[in-house]
């Protein structure tokens, strides 16, 4: 724990090694890392290497109760896997209960040596990881709401690399200076570690060429704001093309829901090195709260980046074609008094999940029964159709199902955001596969129509993508990974809700299409 002071007040944190963010971790493809981490707080922990494929490694994955127990008080594990095939930024953080509010970092991927980007080289690189800040402890906030049955508080400030920046008076010295060189080309690593809030990322003065997401080559294009959700990281070009100055970064949310009240923009500085430090910021102007017209045409412009050396292998036959209506619902809670007499709850096809005692690939691994059915449903228990008004019957069913895929075969979801109690865009976040994102619209999905229009030529790869609000997504991916692994909306409080599901993935034949025995020190329930 570190007592660490933000917006005038100070609170204790669970940090990595006393850092908040936590350390920059640096790796090259093909890698095989090995990280021990020792557990000296009160707290359960497990770290979650965030968009790493773990390919037959699913136990050095990290979220709690799904492939691992978590690390006890006391206790330690040594994460051991090997980044396969895979080359840019991603992050890693806690994935139990809220704690990655504070213990979260970037993955910093290098290519193999010798081999360059796909883009002009950058003369310096920088690592810029937003969040959020509570001015109380997080994991009270969210005991309290599921207490409550309500929704639990919004945070106190967004930050920019641990910082808030001048949104409070008290804060004027908490503002992350980026220092430039004019004339210089910087590659800006930008990740979304925020625990609930998808945010807008711009730079006055300056536009960004975008030339990776989630870790996986894009075809560059310029724009002058990023949008980016929790769990999403985003590679952008800047050329400090000005002669000198101060220019102002934000980095504002993006709140579609009609409820969000949490509108507070974290700012940080660029600024030009050896120009005087006095010179006046020059200001941007953080776009408006349902900013949806520029979310959508950051999204729409992201496209593969096709070549012999990087291949889009998007599956053109489907063995498994599901639909998913994710959003949220309302359950009876007799002892909700704030709630009177119910809680919202958060569902995949109805489901609201429930997290076992004990870890679902140690439970799959040695056929321990009772921890899970392989049952969970590939359409929702009534057809969809959304016309605006909500249906009566808002209750969703609990259970820990997980939906069961052959090893090699191929997925495609269409998540649907059901938007009846509110339409909220949810970045959905897939563990241990990439997938390809075919296709996007709003109001319902037509499955007569809209498969005609998916992009099954250069449609973007990613780990984390947004269902939009009152929209859908589809996602095709190869299930060439054995084991369990977690489906979830990155919005910290929608999993804790029960947004959440996972795939169960069997082995295939050959001995290197199997999932490895569970290493020694695997952490006990
Ligand atoms: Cu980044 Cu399951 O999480």
């Amino acid at each position: 724990m570190k007592n660490t002071r933000r917006l005038c007040s100070s609170k204790p944190i669970v940090t990595i090694n006393g850092k908040f963010p936590g350390p920059t971790l640096y790796a090259r493809e093909d890698d095989t890392v090995l990280v021990k981490v020792v557990n000296r707080v009160k707290h359960n922990v497990s770290i979650h290497w965030h968009g790493v494929r773990q390919l037959r490694t699913g136990w050095a994955d990290g979220p709690a109760y799904i492939t691992q127990c978590p690390i006890q008080p006391g206790q330690s594990y040594v994460y051991n896997f090997t980044i396969t095939g895979q080359r840019g930024t991603l992050l890693w953080h806690a994935h139990v209960n809220w704690l990655r509010a504070t213990v979260h970092g970037a993955l910093v991927i290098l290519p193999k040596r010798g081999v360059p980007y796909p883009f002009p080289k950058p003369d310096d690189e920088l690592v810029v990881v937003l969040g959020e800040w509570w001015k109380s402890d997080t994991e009270a906030v969210i005991n309290e709401a599921l207490k409550s049955g309500l929704a639990p508080n919004v945070s106190d400030a967004h930050t920019i690399n641990g910082l808030p920046g001048t949104v409070a008076n008290c804060s004027t010295q908490d503002v992350f200076n980026l220092p430039i060189e004019s004339g210089k080309t910087y590659l800006l690593r930008i990740i979304n570690a925020a625990l609930n809030e998808e945010l807008f990322f711009k730079i006055a003065g300056h536009n960004l060429t975008i030339v990776e997401v989630d870790a996986t080559y894009i075809k560059p294009f310029n724009i002058d704001t990023i949008v980016i959700a929790p769990g999403q990281t985003t590679n952008a070009l800047l050329t400090a093309h000005q002669k000198s100055g101060k220019y102002l970064l934000t980095a504002s949310p993006f709140m579609d829901a009609p409820v969000a009240v949490d509108n507070l923009t974290a700012t940080a500085t660029l600024h030009y090195t050896g120009t005087l430090s006095t010179s006046p910021t020059i200001l941007t102007t953080p776009p408006p709260k349902n900013a949806t017209q520029i979310a959508n045409h950051f999204i729409d412009s992201l496209k593969s980046l096709n070549s012999p050396k990087y291949p889009a292998k998007v599956p053109f036959k489907i063995d498994h074609s599901l639909f998913f209506t994710v959003g949220l619902g309302v359950n009876p809670c007799p002892s909700c008094k704030a709630g009177n007499g119910s809680r919202v709850v958060a569902s995949v096809n109805n489901v609201t999940f429930v997290m076992p005692n004990t870890a679902l690939l140690q439970a799959h691994y040695f056929n321990t029964p009772g921890v899970f059915t392989t049952d969970f449903p590939g359409n929702p228990p009534h057809v969809f159709n959304y016309s605006g008004s909500p249906p009566k019957n808002l209750q969703t069913q609990s259970g820990t199902k997980l939906y069961r895929v052959g090893y090699n075969e191929t997925v495609q979801v269409v998540m649907q955001d059901t938007g009846i109690i509110a339409p909220e865009n949810h970045p959905v976040h897939l563990h241990g596969f990439n997938f390809f994102v075919v296709g996007r619209g709003v109001g319902n999905y037509d499955p007569n129509k809209d498969p005609n229009k998916f992009n099954l030529v250069d449609p973007v790869e990613r780990n984390t993508v947004g269902v939009p609000s009152g929209g859908w997504t589809a996602i095709r991916f190869r299930a060439d990974n054995p084991g369990v692994w977690f489906m979830h909306c990155h919005l910290e409080v929608h999993t804790t809700w029960g947004l959440k599901m996972a795939f169960l993935v069997d082995n295939g034949k050959g001995p290197k299409e199997s999932l490895i025995p569970p290493p020694k020190d695997l952490p006990k329930c």
